[in-house]
């Protein structure tokens, strides 16, 4: 049953999460930490058992019909993400490790073949680290230059100078939504405006899909990667999706089985898409959790689940305000046109890992830490955050228990 503007029945919901039921210490577990990365639904759970004990064989290589069968599912998984991002090409989708491999892929390959002394690319200081490391090596290396769109008050991208910005920029790599801040970012904004000055947009949608309806073509980007453990699927499986011909032009990343079409002593010539950036033997068994964790989501609606999250992220933001007043502040936009539901906030001036041990005693579950978000950290003047992050299987009853656990640490810590 959906309650009030809540488009998600959650109590339903929560039954497809074994994990939800696990008792510690006698009490239910509140889990919010899926930014970090995400419970798995029974379905995913029992697609991946189901392929390993009847339909598990190598894709690709052997010609036997089990093999074929299982070349074929993994091939539909790949259908099911172009569909869910609604890229124009199957081939464009490009399966990795995660999504930090995926931005690795693109600064690696691209950026190596493309880049040269110099040259600019340009970050925002909200970037995770997946989406700062691999460009500060292509830096060290090649000499190119970084710049940086700052921040409002209020934690959204700050425009005014983004032309002068962008301006001789060759790449402009962003978030979609801030892992920290919870912020949405104008994608379609910002892809035109990199595009407008000649530079490629670069979507790191790592949090942004699994909260939101992705549309690649309607975004303008070029490239868009992102993580299957962070919407229900299992770990160890990410998407690169890159326009045909960008990704057509670009050499390979790792070299070795699987992504050529011949090798000689005197060299290689490498497969066609998507095989050329997927060398060695593939997470197979996880495209198959995946693709079910796509299903999962799909027959929920991306659009339901990012009102739900509207909603969630509303309550929990008027809930943590109204008992704590000025003794908590939340990072980010309040607005939840412009957030999802993750939440950053410092409590009073409690160490953010003091925090989340007093909720672990409750046994509600949040991070505490740097978010891999070191640069904007600085920005913020912390060292640390807690996040609390919200996914379709929370409720307001899970707001209402990190408000309540939160009193422990007034208890604990004194006034
Ligand atoms: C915005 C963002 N980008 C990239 C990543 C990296 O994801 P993964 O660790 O799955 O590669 C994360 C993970 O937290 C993230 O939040």
């Amino acid at each position: 049953m959906t309650t009030g503007t809540d488009p998600l029945d959650v109590a339903r919901i929560r039954k497809d999460f074994p994990i939800l039921d696990l008792e510690v210490d006698g009490r239910p577990i509140v889990y919010l930490d899926s930014a970090n990365s995400t419970q798995k639904p029974r379905v995913v759970i029992d697609s991946m058992t189901r392929f390993m004990e009847t339909a598990y064989a190598p894709i690709n290589r052997s010609a036997y019909k089990l093999a074929a069968e299982a070349t074929e599912a993994y091939e539909g998984a790949r259908t099911k993400a172009q569909r869910f991002i609604n890229a124009p090409h199957a081939h464009e989708l490009i399966f990795t490790k995660n999504a930090t491999e995926g931005l690795n892929l693109v600064a690696y390959s691209w950026g190596r073949s493309q880049l040269a002394t110099g040259d600019v690319v340009v970050l925002t200081q909200m970037e995770h680290h997946a989406n700062v490391v691999p460009w500060h090596i292509l830096a060290a290396e090649r000499g190119i230059e970084l710049r940086w769109v700052p921040l409002t008050d209020d934690g959204q991208l700050d425009l005014t100078n983004l032309d002068r910005l962008l301006d001789g920029a060759k790449a402009f790599a962003f978030t979609a939504m801030s892992n920290v801040l919870g912020t949405i970012n104008p994608v379609r904004r910002l892809s035109d405006a990199a595009h407008a000055a000649g530079a490629l947009a670069i979507v790191d949608a790592c949090q942004f899909v699994p909260h939101n309806p992705t549309d690649v073509q309607a975004m303008g980007a070029d490239f868009l990667a992102f993580s299957s453990h962070k919407l229900c699927g299992p770990t160890g499986l990410g998407v690169l999706w890159g326009r045909e011909e960008l990704l057509d032009a670009m050499p390979p990343f790792l070299g070795g089985g699987n992504m050529i079409a011949d090798v000689r002593q005197d060299g290689f010539t490498p497969a066609a898409l998507p095989d050329k950036f997927e060398a060695g033997t593939p997470p197979i068994t996880e495209a198959i959790g995946f693709g079910a964790a796509l299903d999962y989501l799909s027959e929920l609606g991306m659009a339901n689940i990012r009102r739900h999250e509207m909603d969630i992220a509303g309550y929990a933001i008027g809930a943590l305000e109204d008992r704590y007043g000025d003794d908590i502040t939340i990072h980010g936009p309040h607005n939840v046109e412009v957030r999802g539901a993750t939440l950053s906030f410092a409590f009073r001036d409690l160490h953010p890992h003091d925090v989340s041990q007093v909720l672990d005693q409750a046994n509600v579950y949040v991070r505490a830490g740097h978010h891999c978000a070191k640069p904007l950290m600085r920005v913020l003047g912390v060292g640390a955050t807690c996040r609390a992050s919200f996914y379709l299987y929370n409720d307001r009853p899970d707001a209402d228990a990190l408000v309540d656990a939160l009193a422990a640490a007034n208890d604990i810590f004194g006034p």
